[in-house]
């Protein structure tokens, strides 16, 4: 039987947020960004319509994706609901930030005494709000980045936010997960499956994680 050949529309996330303590300082983190740019270039490579929503990194643009660049994870909430009406596929592999300052100052904050405090509140779970939205037909991938306990973690996370395939990442060793060009991940299903992958790059690793997404979504519309 002939296959459908319509491309689908995958929306990536990739990169950090920044939230902002005042006009010139900001809370982040070490995603460099790289993850999600793979993810994208590879499912560009595959033929798909790719909408690339990141954070701020110095990585170029894929060619042959949309890249709508953010900054807050307010920002990226705002955005990636907006296009993920449209989306078949989405993937949040961007590192937002759990936390922002509860008050950002107008102004530069000046040096006062020996030590401050900075008020935090949490940051949406964007993760999450897709997995409460979920389209029916819609595959939704999340990541989770850990430095123990990586399967409990990883297999809460997957219930807790209703995704479908869920990459987890063991980070804060040196040579994989943040801002490193190799990564070594796990995968979990919703049915209960969990499959190792030996490290590899992040590249060699995004098209394997498309060809499956793509692998699964092909399977299920027919
Ligand atoms: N995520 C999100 N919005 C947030 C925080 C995380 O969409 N405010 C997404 C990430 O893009 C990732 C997944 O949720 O796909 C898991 O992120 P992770 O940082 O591992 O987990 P958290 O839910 O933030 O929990 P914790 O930091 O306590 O491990």
């Amino acid at each position: 039987m002939l296959r459908d050949m319509r491309p689908n529309r995958i929306l990536v996330t990739a990169g950090p947020t920044r939230e902002a303590i005042d006009p010139v300082r900001f809370l982040s983190n070490r995603s460099s960004g790289k993850m999600g740019f793979a993810l994208a270039a590879a499912a560009v490579a595959a033929g798909q319509r790719v909408i690339l929503v990141s954070g701020p990194v110095s990585l170029a643009a894929p060619p042959g994706a949309r890249l709508l660049q953010v900054e807050s994870a307010v920002e990226m909430r705002s955005v990636v609901l907006r296009e993920a009406v449209r989306a078949d596929v989405i993937i949040m592999a961007a590192a937002v930030a759990d936390y922002q300052p509860l008050a950002p100052a107008a102004q530069k904050i000046k040096k006062g005494a020996a030590t401050m405090v900075l008020r935090l509140k949490k940051t949406p779970d964007i993760l999450a709000e897709l997995g409460r939205r979920k389209p029916p037909g819609q595959f939704l991938v999340g990541f989770a980045a850990e430095t123990t306990d990586l399967l409990r973690h990883a297999r809460q996370k997957l219930i807790s936010k209703n995704v479908d395939l869920l990459i987890a990442n063991r980070v804060g060793r040196k040579g994989t997960g943040f801002e490193a060009d190799d990564n070594e991940v796990v995968l979990l299903d919703r049915d209960g499956g969990v499959q190792r992958l030996p490290r590899m790059t992040k590249k060699r690793l995004a098209r394997r994680l498309i060809a499956r997404i793509l692998a699964r979504i092909q399977a299920h519309s027919t």
